[in-house]
């Protein structure tokens, strides 16, 4: 039912999990000798979060933020609401902020000051998705799992409308889905 409403499937499992691998290789070789914090910003990154941490092979921490912009797409200058802060301090740590897609990267730019503010040792994003087309803050993700076009994707832990996240699949959605054209 719910791949009927798939344009086409974008990124395949297959192919999720090989990036991934990759991506969790470099962490590992970039990080050695540290303890990386990984902070996953849901809900869309907890399935990147899960597998990426199983991918990387060193000792690290992991905490989760709950945030939410408003007037996503159409404002210009970004508010991002914290809804849930980490529960533990980062000073002199090596955060890595996880995410699902980096967009018009209004929630990363602030996030990234937001979290620099706390004195952590060094802060890098890992984000699966990254969609440049779309871009209005200046922000620049170290690991990147996908460039990707400016299409709605689905799925991996992206959802519409609070479905699809749980797809294994990163699929393209139909427009008559979200009643586009
Ligand atoms: C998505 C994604 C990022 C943000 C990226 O979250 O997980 O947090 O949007 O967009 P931006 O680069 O334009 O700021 P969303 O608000 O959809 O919430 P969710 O993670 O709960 O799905």
């Amino acid at each position: 039912m719910m791949r009927d409403d798939m344009e086409r499937i974008l990124l395949s499992e297959e192919e999720i999990r090989s990036r991934i691998r990759e991506l969790g290789a470099e962490i590992t070789a970039d990080y050695a000798g540290k303890e990386p914090l990984f902070v996953g910003v849901l809900k869309g990154s907890f399935v990147f979060m899960a597998d990426l941490i199983r991918s990387v092979d060193l000792p690290c921490g992991m905490d989760f933020m709950v945030v939410s912009s408003y007037g996503k797409g159409t404002k210009t200058t970004g508010a991002v609401k914290i809804v849930k802060d980490l529960s533990q301090d980062i000073e002199d740590r090596d955060v890595v902020i996880v995410e699902d897609i980096l967009d018009t990267g209004v929630t990363l730019s602030y996030l990234t000051r937001y979290l620099s503010n706390r004195n952590p040792a060094s802060i890098t994003i890992a984000t699966l998705l990254d969609k440049p087309e779309r871009r209005r803050a200046a922000v620049q993700a170290k690991y990147v799992g996908f460039t990707v076009p400016d299409a709605f994707v689905v799925g991996y832990g992206l959802d519409y409308a609070e479905t699809y996240r749980n797809l294994p699949y990163i699929g393209i959605l139909k427009p008559s889905v979200y009643g586009g054209k």
